[in-house]
């Protein structure tokens, strides 16, 4: 529960101007630090990095493309130490033109470079060690380095496991399946494993939908049939006319232990199945464990897990083991807003309402696969793209980001979602009566109405400067002073860099936003991601280069070198003088 007290007085950072260049830029005072790229070996006694001969053989034992979220455990588990730590980063997906000489097509790949891009997919959990110079060091002969791929073993837990929809080709016990892909944001549960988002999944399949029997779920995920992914192409694992279960197998919350390198990862079938963008849990007032979801596609819901059993703050392993139980069983239910200031959960439960076989829910496990299904017949309220969903660890409020929704009409407004053809998005909180989270009736208010305030409306404190306005939140994380720290993801359809934005969320200063990084050209950022005494703050620079090219990249951030490519990659950043970023 909210201990620390939030102060306006702390974001006394020199805010970084707007603007669009190669290069990426934290305020005057702080410096910051590349600590690992796209290709940089994670293993001892791995070859460097080549762009020009890489492997797949590297590639798994390398760190991965397209970095999004980050997590920081700190080492020993359960202590608050912010100089030693495991990192856990997500390697959402691959951009093949900027990957590969010649910059190909995705869907063109040959076997090899399909091979390299299914390692380049994933995660990677290393540990590091801060410097008495204050830079980090990646520790390469640790235990816990690991990477997962979209081929590492896995299984799934909870509602859907064992189900028959869920054998495949491969997988005869709907028990046992392999990899992760699409992963996007996540969080750290306080049992210390990452729960990682597996988003645009439906990508990477091809196959003719007429003749799949999932035809009906799958269309609803926006699978297409067409080839947009070469991994289909060489594997009949994502071809879906040969393998027509498979896609069931994808769009799930996965948790994994970083402590243990061994441990199979597990796809969290209870907490739904949708394009999740992340997943943030919080112990609630009666030791419960409650997940707050968001569904990234255009008028798509955001989603709450309860779990039935509470949380053990032991870290002996009994409770570890007991709480990674935790999200098995509880109930899911869906947000629908209303106009009055209201809003109500609704549980997905199977034979409730119209959860039952006339509607083609045959159990609970139907329910997990055919999530959107259900939300839609609860009527669920649309939202403009549910990005990150956290709680405020000081006021106890939870935040949606809200990216953007270009296609919302002016007769498909609702009150948290108040713009037609919406391209700046916003921030929306969702208030617990008395900090209960388990309750079926909330409150919400309008956070932020993102954007240029020279073009569209919107609700900055008036103090914001030029430099303040940012457009298409993504992700965001609190400092211990409840500062919101918004990330963006298309700031530069409005002319600026994307990057990172603090802002007071709960006080006289509420909405003034003060840009604190901004992203070299093509980048968005992702993770933001605080030690436990915020002096260190951790960054993924996903996509540098954008829409360009491996052989004419728009900047050769990081290394700019000639014989370097542009690379995704994590930054630290820490204030000069030791003291808590945003000082
Ligand atoms: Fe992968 Fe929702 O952005
Ligand atoms: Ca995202
Ligand atoms: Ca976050
Ligand atoms: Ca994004």
């Amino acid at each position: 529960q909210p201990t620390r007290v939030a102060s306006p007085l702390r974001l006394t950072f020199n805010e970084v101007a707007q603007g669009l260049d190669q290069h990426l830029h934290v305020p005057q005072g702080y410096s910051h630090q590349v600590l690992l790229r796209w290709g940089d070996p994670i293993f001892q006694q791995v070859a460097e990095f080549d762009p020009q001969q890489q492997s797949a053989k590297n590639q798994n034992l390398q760190f991965g493309f397209n970095n999004d979220f980050v997590g920081f455990i700190p080492l020993p588990l359960g202590s608050q130490n912010s100089q030693h730590g495991l990192l856990v980063v997500n390697h959402e997906h691959t951009k093949a033109h900027l990957m590969h000489p010649g910059s190909p097509k995705d869907a063109d790949l040959s076997l090899e470079q399909t091979k390299i891009d299914l390692a380049a997919h994933g995660l990677s959990v290393v540990e590091v060690k801060r410097q008495a110079n204050g830079e980090w060091q990646l520790v390469k002969a640790s235990r816990y380095n690991r990477r997962i791929t979209a081929e590492t073993p896995m299984q799934l837990s909870g509602w859907a496991r064992g189900h028959q929809r869920m054998k495949t080709l491969y997988s005869k016990n709907g028990v046992d399946t392999w990899g992760t892909y699409g992963n996007c944001a996540g969080g750290v549960t306080p049992w210390g494993t990452v729960l990682t988002a597996e988003e645009n999944i439906n990508k990477y399949f091809k196959g003719d939908l007429d003749n799949c029997p999932e035809q009906e779920n799958y269309r609803r995920f926006g699978f297409k049939g067409d080839v947009r992914k070469s991994w289909g192409l060489h594997f009949d694992r994502w071809d879906l006319d040969k393998n027509p279960q498979e896609g069931l197998h994808a769009g799930w919350i996965v948790e994994i232990d970083p402590f243990d390198a061994q441990s199979k990862p597990r796809k969290l079938t209870s907490l739904g199945r949708f394009k999740h963008e992340g997943c943030n849990v919080h112990i609630n007032t009666d030791g419960r464990v409650v997940a707050y979801m968001g569904d990234d596609q255009k008028f798509e819901y955001v989603y709450r897990f309860i779990s039935r059993d509470t949380y053990r703050a032991g870290n002996t392993a009994a409770d570890r083991a007991f709480n990674l139980t935790l999200l098995d069983n509880g109930e899911l239910s869906v947000a629908q807003f209303s106009e009055d200031g209201s809003l109500h959960w609704q549980p997905l439960v199977y034979g409730q309402g119209p959860l039952t076989p006339a509607n083609g829910f045959h159990s609970q496990a139907d329910i997990a696969l055919d999530t959107r299904k259900a939300a839609d017949l609860l009527a669920a309220t649309p939202m403009d793209r549910p990005e990150d969903v956290e709680v405020n660890p000081v006021n106890g409020k939870v935040y949606v980001m809200l990216t953007k929704n270009d296609s919302r009409k002016p007769d498909q407004l609702n009150a948290p979602n108040p713009r037609a053809y919406n391209k700046a998005g916003q921030v929306v909180e969702l208030i617990a009566p008395q900090g209960d989270h388990s309750a079926s009736v909330f409150k919400w208010d309008l956070t932020l109405l993102a954007g240029n305030p020279k073009q569209t409306i919107t609700n900055y404190h008036t103090a914001t400067s030029d430099n303040g306005w940012l457009a298409c939140p993504d992700n965001c994380a609190f400092d211990n002073l409840g500062h919101l720290w918004l990330s963006t993801d298309g700031a530069e359809d409005h002319g600026v860099a994307d990057g990172l934005w603090a802002m007071p969320v709960d006080n006289p200063l509420h909405g003034l936003s003060k840009r604190f990084l901004r992203c070299p050209i093509g980048a968005e950022l992702c993770g933001p991601f605080f030690t436990p005494d915020n002096t260190t703050l951790f960054c993924a620079i996903q996509h540098p280069g954008g829409d360009s090219t491996f052989d004419k990249p728009d900047t050769r951030w990081p290394d700019f070198a000639d014989d370097m490519p542009c690379r995704p990659a994590l930054v630290a950043i820490w204030k000069d003088d030791g003291g808590v970023v945003g000082s």
